[in-house]
């Protein structure tokens, strides 16, 4: 016998750029009630090039979903309650795929990728007028981190995609795309979309008029027919094409930032959020303005729920490595097995003793915007023992994100009183108590971590035609808030977050 449920339920995709999970909530509370995880490959073919395999991650989203559904079934709940999916995505990773075969033709381009930096340079010297003329449109300053420049190379260097493109067959997408497409039927039938959130990190896309920008897909030489549509964050783009889920509609899209904003209900001018997985994003919706930053902060879509719904605007504090440098200490130092043992690790020393680890795998993002920066760990004595450095790297994951709120509030002029965090790094306890620390205001985090997917659900739940979920408070009764205060006095945080700032100065410049 099939067990009754409290309402409809509502399942996300949430593809990170190290795992992929689905997830299913139930839309009358938010209680997650299943969900599945698989971890991703990266290759990493040359010194900062940063590639996935598209159909792995296609492949992934569909073993996550037939896990999910089993699970749900073990727990006696009947799938056909699952009244809509939501999809949220790492943002900026490109894809160029044949729409008559399905095949992707190059690996996807991951964000963290530094191929392009001698393209952005490039382009740099020949921006028409101004220097503004990127940023003022797209919110964006011009690097290698968004989609355009990626492009630009997989069409200046991949022969495959070079035909396709004489041949009408390409299309591209950022990993949104790529699912949705794929999902609702790829080669056959499928739909090519993407949503205002992921197309406004591409870099092709005017955040005024909410249009691709033919002045900058002139710029950057780029063919606007393989550009997918772009629609809303939450209205019915399709249907599940195969699966448990077949005929289920897809009604939510968003970057995963966007989604974790929507998740922590941060719909008033001035709620901010960050979000700590592959990398760490502080959010500030700043309402139906666009606010652009004087401290290299990026101005955002944050979300647009509906086709006729207004559209909102952050302001967005990216880091690129917070959960990475854990997994780089798993996998490439070795001094830890699994991503959750640094926590062991760190607390056996609780405190980094003197050593100081800056992250910088792929240049440095907000606020430096420097891509000649690279990784340093510095104050090493013969003391010195992995304890201290996994201790250093949790403490480069607040230092960073202290770096961005400092931005964040120049910007505002109202500091933030509190921050609201999220993520699958958010379990760490000595993480979260060193982030209260070091930002010297307090943190809280929602019992369930996976923000992520439930602003995705939501955004799905709440798409006409499906009109499950209503967006308001009460529907969330299931999340309840964990707090921690700043424990340390505000002297001895200044004075680690100083030498930070050393050590910071020290990691740029590696390369020319
Ligand atoms: O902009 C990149 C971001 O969307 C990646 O998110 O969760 O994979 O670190 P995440």
């Amino acid at each position: 016998t099939k067990k009754a449920v409290l309402g409809p339920l509502v399942g996300a995709v949430d593809q990170g750029t190290s795992s992929t999970r689905f997830l299913v909530f139930n839309s009358k509370t938010a209680e997650l009630l299943s969900h599945h995880q698989v971890e991703i490959k990266q290759e990493f073919p040359r010194e900062g090039w940063v590639e996935q395999d598209p159909k792995e991650i296609l492949q992934s989203v569909y073993e996550c979903i037939e896990k999910t559904c089993e699970k749900l079934g073990q727990l006696n709940i009947d799938i056909s309650n699952i009244k809509a999916i939501g999809v949220s995505n790492q943002r900026e990773t490109t894809v160029v795929w044949d729409r008559l075969t399905g095949e992707p033709l190059y690996n996807a381009v991951v964000w963290l990728d530094l191929r392009t930096q001698s393209t952005v340079e490039n382009l740099s010297k020949r921006i028409p007028g101004n220097n503004n003329f990127v940023k003022s449109k797209t919110g964006l300053p011009l690097s290698t981190y968004f989609s355009a420049v990626k492009l630009r190379w997989l069409l200046d260097n991949v022969r495959k995609v070079q035909k396709a493109v004489e041949e009408d067959r390409a299309l591209f997408g950022t990993i949104d795309s790529w699912l949705i497409w794929s999902l609702t039927g790829g080669a056959n039938g499928g739909v090519h979309c993407t949503d205002v959130t992921n197309a406004s990190r591409t870099m092709l896309f005017n955040i005024h008029s909410l249009e691709w920008d033919k002045e900058l897909c002139e710029f950057f030489e780029i063919p606007i027919k393989i550009l997918p549509n772009v629609r809303s964050s939450s209205e019915i783009y399709g249907l599940m094409k195969a699966g448990a889920l077949e005929g289920v509609p897809i009604s939510g899209c968003l970057g995963d930032q966007s989604a974790a904003l929507v998740g922590q209900m941060c719909f008033q001018d001035g709620q901010a959020k960050n979000t700590y997985g592959t990398g760490c994003f502080l959010l500030c919706n700043t309402g139906r303005k666009c606010v652009f930053s004087e401290h290299g902060l990026l101005t955002t879509v944050a979300y647009k729920l509906g086709r006729d719904k207004p559209v909102y605007y952050a302001l967005e504090g990216s880091v690129a490595i917070a959960g990475a440098v854990i997994r780089w200490l798993r996998d490439n130092l070795g001094i830890i097995k699994t991503s959750e043992e640094i926590e062991k690790l760190a607390k056996e020393v609780g405190t980094s003793y003197g050593c100081y680890f800056v992250p910088a795998f792929s240049g440095l993002y907000a606020p430096y915007w420097e891509p000649s920066a690279r990784g340093i760990i510095c104050g090493l004595t013969q003391f010195t023992n992995k304890c201290h450095i996994a201790f250093a790297a949790l403490e480069a994951v607040c230092f960073q994100t202290r770096e961005i709120l400092d931005a964040m509030n120049r910007d505002c002029g109202i500091p933030l009183s509190h921050l609201q965090v999220d993520g699958g790094m958010t379990n760490n306890k000595i993480l979260m108590q060193l982030q209260a620390d070091i930002l010297y205001i307090p943190v809280v985090k929602p019992s369930m971590p996976e923000t992520t997917a439930l602003g995705a659900a939501m955004a799905a739940g709440a798409a006409e035609g499906v009109g499950v979920w209503s967006l308001k408070p009460e529907d969330l009764s299931a999340v309840t808030m964990e707090r921690f205060e700043p424990q340390i006095n505000a002297e001895e945080s200044e004075i680690r977050y100083s030498t930070w700032k050393k050590a910071v100065m020290k990691s740029m410049g590696w390369v020319t």
